[in-house]
């Protein structure tokens, strides 16, 4: 695995209201703020770079939004400000246990291949 932490950030934009977006501009903010985080909280700089913050397409949690989730734990968080990102970047290079006021369920692959199997 080439990062040991890798936050993804949606980012989609819905050009009519009809159904929810994050949005680019917080997704943009809210990559800054875990770069930001990351570069604080980080106990060896030099080893900060295998920690990454991106931002992607939709990561069809959209009634959530503003969303993002964090590997490799595959932890989800909804409604998600930039006044978070410390919080959760704090969260996750520590002992990856979850900010529960955020985090969101979400089925993990192996959960989706088990209820396709009943
Ligand atoms: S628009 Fe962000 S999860 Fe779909």
């Amino acid at each position: 695995m080439k990062y040991d932490k890798h936050f993804f950030v949606c980012q989609n934009e819905r050009s009519d209201s009809s159904k929810k977006s994050c949005g680019k501009e917080q997704a943009q903010m809210m990559v800054q703020a875990l770069r930001d985080s990351v570069r604080a909280l980080h106990p060896n700089p030099a080893a900060a770079i295998r920690v990454r913050a991106q931002a992607c397409a939709c990561l069809d949690a959209c009634a959530d939004g503003p969303t993002l989730v964090v590997y490799p734990e595959g932890v989800w968080y909804g409604g998600v400000k930039t006044s978070d990102a410390h919080e959760i970047v704090k969260a996750h290079l520590g002992d990856g246990t979850p900010v529960q006021r955020l985090h969101i369920h979400r089925p993990q692959a192996s959960e989706q291949a088990e209820s396709t199997e009943r």
